[in-house]
């Protein structure tokens, strides 16, 4: 494995590098991967004049989700560490049309806290298990929490609860120039918190209480447009640069080999149904500012809700 140094710098080259593709597609990921962060919205269940730090924000959609909530007496702080992102949220976003949302540029693991701290709570989706330091960002996300301050997140499970993830990347990479180096081990990525147990540590670590981890099984529907999906999870996942450095040509049948793999999930005449495993996780702000107790304090991992509570 990597040292953090090492794996910081590359993460934070990955997502420079990775902003077109999350720009160009922003309101599609906002629409097809809303469930994606569903069950942590519902759990972070956002209150009228609440101050809420939304963490990896991407291109806003999620904080803008939170503004309506909190509505103009409270406000939804987006940061990310992608700055083309950040502006592109800006403009997706604008202050005359959603005053209480605001978005920063920052690495959350390099903060001691947010500016604009402290926070009623904190959200994030699908961004924790790609800190190349996680232990540093969830401590960041804690001390920008008032005492007691809530955190809602969703972060995927393994790979074998998420099989398209991966589909559209391993279609299209043998049209296109390398490719990022793929995680090992418990380096930032899709699957670094495929263990619930080392996201218990994480969180117990960086001061975290009342920590729940329960899975959940979503499922993502997009249209039947065989091309603009592959293009779209070609475009947000590891191969999106080498995809956008390649000529037409390569760029088609990079689409064509993600649209042969990505067939299974495809019903022809009505869409695409992508399943994603995640987990749900919940935890309250400690008090103190230090980890709590000796070790870890009790986790509850829940059971897998029922189809109808899986919201
Ligand atoms: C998988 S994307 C999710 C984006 C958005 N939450 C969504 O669901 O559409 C992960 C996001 O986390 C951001 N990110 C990664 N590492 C970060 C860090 N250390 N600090 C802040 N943001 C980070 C990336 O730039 C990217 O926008």
């Amino acid at each position: 494995m990597a040292d953090t140094v090492t794996l910081q710098a590359r993460s934070a080259a990955f997502w420079t590098g990775a902003a077109a593709g999350w720009i160009r597609h922003a309101d599609r990921q906002d629409e097809v991967g809303r469930p994606l962060g569903a069950p942590a919205m519902d759990r972070l269940a956002a209150r009228p004049a609440e101050r809420i730090l939304d963490v990896g924000c991407g291109c806003g959609g999620t904080t803008a989700e939170i503004a309506a909530a909190v509505g103009e007496t409270g406000a939804a702080i987006g940061i990310d560490i992608a700055e083309a992102m950040v502006a592109a949220a800006r403009q997706r976003f604008p202050p005359d049309r959603y005053p209480s949302v605001r978005f920063r540029t920052a690495d959350i693991e390099t903060l001691d806290v947010v500016s604009g701290a402290p926070f009623d709570a904190a959200y994030s989706r699908m961004t924790l298990m790609l800190l190349a330091d996680p232990v540093a960002g969830c401590t960041a996300i804690r001390r920008s929490l008032r005492p007691g301050g809530r955190l809602a997140a969703t972060v995927f499970r393994d790979g074998s609860v998420n099989p398209w993830l991966f589909a559209a990347m391993l279609g299209a990479a043998p049209h296109l120039g390398p490719l990022p180096p793929l995680p090992v081990g418990d380096e930032p990525g899709p699957f670094s918190f495929a263990d619930p147990a080392r996201l218990a540590r994480v969180l117990s670590v960086a001061g975290f209480t009342a920590v729940t981890i329960t899975p959940r099984d979503i499922t993502m529907d997009a249209p039947d447009d065989a091309d603009a999906v592959a293009e779209w999870l070609i475009e947000i996942g590891a191969a999106g640069a080498a995809y956008r450095a390649a000529p037409p040509a390569g760029q088609a049948s990079a689409r064509a080999g993600a649209v042969r793999l990505l067939e299974r999930f495809r019903e022809p005449g009505v869409g695409y149904r992508l399943p994603a495993g995640l987990w749900l996780l919940t935890a309250v702000a400690a008090r103190a500012d230090k980890p709590s107790a000796a070790g870890c304090p009790p986790v509850t991992h829940h059971r897998q809700p029922r189809q109808d509570e899986n919201r």
